[in-house]
C-alpha cells in the first residue's frame, strides 16, 4: 500500500505518538487543571509540554498563547466569530479552504462584508489585489499558506506587511504547512495561526490549534465557547487568563500526549530536512506526471513554491475512475475530487469535477512516488 494522502490526515503516525497516547490513558488519565491528585496534575504537565512544544516549533514567546482545539476549522471560526462584527470588512483569496469560505458567507449573511481577491489559474496571488482590496473598515486579512489543492506557497511575510500597514489583522491558514514549512512567529508577526495537529505534525485527529501571537490584545476576541476551565471557578464570567478564555471543557488530553509527541517527532527529524524531502518528492512528481500524455497538473511547476501536493487530471477520465483504480489495482491511495476547496477549484479551472490529488509525507520514498507515477501511465494508455 502507498499511502499518498498525507493532506487529508498523516498515516502511519509515528510510534512515539502511539506510545505516547497509550502511557496517557495508562499512567496520567486524570482531568488536567481539574482535580489536585496526582493523576490531574500528571495529565495537565503532559498538556503542558504540548503547549510548550508547539510554542518552540513556532518560536512563540509564551506557550500560553497556543490555544488548543479540535482541528483547524474549530481555530478559524474562533478568530472569525470571535473578532468580526457586522459592518466590519474581511479581505480573503479564491484559494481557501472551506473551513475558511464557509464560515466567511455565513458572516456575510449577518453583515460582514467580504472581498475575495482571485488568484491566478496556478494559485498565485498578486499583493498589489490584497493591498487594493484593503479598506479603512478590514479589520481582517485571511490567507491560507498552502493550498490543500495544489500544494501553492502563499508570500504570508508579504501580506503580514501589507495588512498591518493598513492596520488591519492577519489570520493565515497553515493547515496544510504546520511541520512541512518552517515558520517563525518572531520573524513574520502575524497575528493569528490556525493548524491542525494531525496533519504534518504527526499527531491524532482531534488536535489542533490557534496561535494568538504576542502583540495581540485578546479583549478583541470574545470566546466562541464558555464553560468550566478549572480555574477562577468561583465566577460565574469566563475568566480573562490564557488559554483558559478559549479552552473550555475537558481537553483532549490523550489526543495532546500524542501531538506533543508528534511535534517532537517532527523537531528531531528537522523541519528544514522534512521540506527538502518533500520538495524532492514533489520533483519526482511534476516531472514524471507532466511528461504523460494526457496528463494535465494543475499548480506551479516550481517546487519552491509548493508543498509536497500535486493535483492532476487525465484526459477523457473521471477522476473517480482514476482514483478507483489506482486504490484497487494498484495499491496507491489519494484523494479526489474537490478537496473541501470549491473556490481553489475554480480558481485552477477544475471545478465541477476536481482532481486527483497525490500528498506524500514525511516517510514516503522515491520509489513509491515511481510507483504512484507509473500507475497513473498505465491507468492514462
Ligand atoms: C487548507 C486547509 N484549511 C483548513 C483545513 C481544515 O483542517 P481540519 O480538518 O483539521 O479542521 C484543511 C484540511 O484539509 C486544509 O487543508
Amino acid at each position: 500500500m502507498i499511502y499518498l494522502d498525507h493532506a487529508a490526515t498523516s498515516w502511519p503516525k509515528p510510534p512515539e505518538v502511539t506510545q505516547a497516547m497509550i502511557d496517557f490513558l495508562e499512567r496520567a488519565g486524570g482531568n488536567p487543571g481539574r482535580s489536585g491528585h496526582r493523576l490531574s496534575i500528571e495529565a495537565g504537565r503532559i498538556v503542558y509540554a504540548a503547549r510548550e512544544a508547539v510554542a518552540e516549533l513556532f518560536n512563540v514567546f509564551d506557550p500560553l498563547r497556543i490555544i488548543f482545539t479540535l482541528n483547524a476549522t474549530h481555530a478559524i471560526n474562533l478568530v472569525l466569530h470571535g473578532l468580526l462584527h457586522s459592518g466590519d470588512h474581511v479581505v480573503t483569496t479564491s484559494m481557501e479552504h472551506n473551513a475558511v469560505m464557509r464560515p466567511l458567507r455565513a458572516l456575510e449573511a449577518a453583515g460582514v462584508q467580504l472581498t475575495v481577491v482571485p488568484c491566478a489559474s496556478d494559485g498565485t496571488l498578486d499583493l498589489g489585489q490584497i493591498e487594493r482590496a484593503i479598506t479603512s473598515s478590514t479589520r481582517l486579512v485571511i490567507v491560507n499558506h498552502a493550498s490543500n489543492v495544489c500544494g501553492m506557497l502563499q508570500p504570508i511575510e508579504e501580506v503580514t506587511t501589507i495588512a498591518r500597514h493598513h492596520g488591519a489583522r492577519v489570520l493565515i491558514d497553515a493547515a496544510q504547512t504546520a511541520g512541512v514549512i518552517p515558520i517563525d512567529l518572531q520573524a513574520t508577526p502575524l497575528d493569528f495561526l490556525a493548524f491542525t495537529g494531525h496533519k504534518g505534525l504527526y499527531g491524532p485527529p482531534g488536535t489542533g490549534g490557534l496561535i494568538i501571537n504576542d502583540q495581540v490584545d485578546t479583549h478583541l476576541l470574545e470566546p466562541v465557547v464558555r464553560g468550566g476551565t478549572g480555574s477562577r471557578s468561583e465566577f460565574e464570567k469566563q475568566p480573562n487568563d490564557l488559554p483558559d478564555k478559549y479552552e473550555s471543557g475537558t481537553p483532549n488530553g490523550v489526543g495532546l500526549a500524542g501531538l506533543g509527541a508528534g511535534v517532537r517527532w517532527v523537531q528531531a527529524r528537522g523541519i528544514d530536512a522534512i521540506r527538502a524531502h518533500e520538495q524532492e518528492l514533489a520533483q519526482l512528481l511534476n516531472e514524471g506526471l507532466r511528461a504523460i500524455a494526457g496528463v494535465n497538473v494543475h499548480g506551479p511547476v516550481e517546487v519552491d513554491r509548493s508543498t509536497g501536493v500535486v493535483s492532476f487530471t487525465v484526459a477523457g477520465k473521471r477522476v473517480s475512475e482514476v482514483g478507483g483504480r489506482l486504490d484497487e489495482e494498484f495499491g496507491v491511495l489519494c484523494r479526489v475530487g474537490l478537496h473541501c476547496a470549491p473556490a481553489a477549484h475554480r480558481t485552477l479551472g477544475t471545478f465541477p469535477e476536481g482532481t486527483v490529488r497525490f500528498a506524500p509525507g514525511v516517510l514516503t520514498t522515491r520509489e513509491e512516488i515511481q510507483t504512484a507515477v507509473h500507475a497513473v501511465e498505465v491507468i492514462a494508455r
